[in-house]
């Protein structure tokens, strides 16, 4: 492990990220055209007569939000010189699957704050955020039919159950201590790298590619999913609010098993078994525990070691990449694949 992570993890001053906003803005930059389009888009579908939809939607989409998944949809189709419109609904449709799933994930994570707002569930409730979640959902699929290619449907079909089993999958892990790596690994892959995966898929598809350009695409969004995610859930633990838009240390109080608290647990030192009994299997917490957790994971190397996972993800992110034809907007997607680990380092 380079010594500059680790020294970086321990300082008081909030990562700024500014190599990955950077890489953001470029893409944004170079597709301003075609995410002018997609937002167009979002915000049609989210009409309704009912008031309460479009005021909850509303309050999601314009919060912000980077619109990665959407600009993978955008960047794969126009690497491949694709010149139609179909690519934008379909960036518009992943875009409303990952709101919908943002709207229901955060009422199954008693989530407070998402882009640097007060929630949904928080702001309407609970009920309120899945009803209106289900309604996005089903705009998207309106809009993936819209654009008429039975296999870009079935991809994104796919994806949307894969990620509500991956969902379910990480719950059944919840407050499990002995969860293992490999069903962490199942869980990521299923709830994040699903629709990262969809999302370049889609645009390949679109944009006609070869055998080859597909797949290479569609790993490639695969790969980056879990990198990005895996970054996320360190970020949980040695992040800050103001940064991620987020409330740090959500993960810790719902007992989520990510990849930090797994390796926390399985280094852990006998005496120190107890503690993540108490913490996680348990969900007894006081103050001082979450303090308590990141010290010991900063010992053990648990942070360190989750952002090495998504270093080797992110080295297999650009192998894929480079299977796929060249030019600025696959530059631009290695940019950010690359400076995604940025965020924590
Ligand atoms: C949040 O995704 C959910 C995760 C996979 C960690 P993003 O970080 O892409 O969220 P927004 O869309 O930019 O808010
Ligand atoms: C992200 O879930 C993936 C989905 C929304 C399906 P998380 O619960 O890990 O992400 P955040 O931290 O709420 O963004
Ligand atoms: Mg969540
Ligand atoms: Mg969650």
């Amino acid at each position: 492990m380079p010594a500059r992570l680790a020294t970086s993890l321990e300082t008081a001053a909030p990562p700024r990220a500014p190599e990955f906003s950077d890489a953001v803005l470029r893409l944004r930059t170079l597709l301003a055209d075609d995410l002018d389009a997609v937002n167009g888009q979002i915000l049609a579908r989210m009409e309704s007569p009912v008031q309460l939809i479009p005021d909850l939607a509303g309050h999601l989409v314009n919060a912000g939000g980077k619109r990665i998944r959407p600009m993978l949809t955008l960047a794969t189709a126009r690497t491949l010189d694709y010149d139609g419109d179909d690519h934008v609904k379909l960036a518009a449709a992943v875009e409303l699957i990952h709101g919908a799933t943002l709207l229901h994930d955060d009422v199954v994570d008693g989530s407070a704050l998402r882009r640097g707002a007060r929630t949904a569930n928080v702001i309407w409730g609970n009920k309120e955020s899945v009803l209106v979640g289900d309604y996005v959902f089903s705009r998207a699929f309106e809009l993936m039919v819209a654009a008429g290619d039975l296999r870009v449907l079935q991809v994104l079909s796919r994806a949307s159950g894969v990620i509500a089993e991956g969902e379910v999958l990480q719950l059944t892990t919840q407050k499990n201590v002995a969860t293992k790596f490999d069903t962490y690994i199942d869980v990521v892959e299923a709830k994040t790298a699903a629709l990262f995966a969809g999302a370049a898929h889609a645009g390949a598809i679109i944009a006609g590619a070869d055998g080859d350009a597909e797949e290479a695409l569609r790993d490639y969004g695969r790969y980056f999913g879990v990198a990005y995610q895996l970054i996320d859930d360190a970020l949980d633990y040695a992040g800050f609010d103001g940064d991620l838009g987020k409330n740090v240390g959500d993960d810790f109080r719902e007992g989520k098993m990510t990849l930090p608290v797994v390796y926390a647990v399985a280094r852990a030192r006998a005496e120190e078994k107890p503690f993540w009994r108490r913490v996680i299997a348990e969900g007894r917490q006081t103050e001082a525990d979450f303090e308590e957790a990141v010290s010991l994971m900063k010992r053990d190397d648990a942070i360190v070691d989750t952002v090495v996972c998504a270093r080797q993800y992110t080295e297999r992110a650009l192998n894929a990449l480079g299977k796929a034809p060249d030019g600025r907007y696959a530059d631009a997607l290695r940019d950010l694949v690359k400076t995604s680990l940025s965020r924590i380092a």
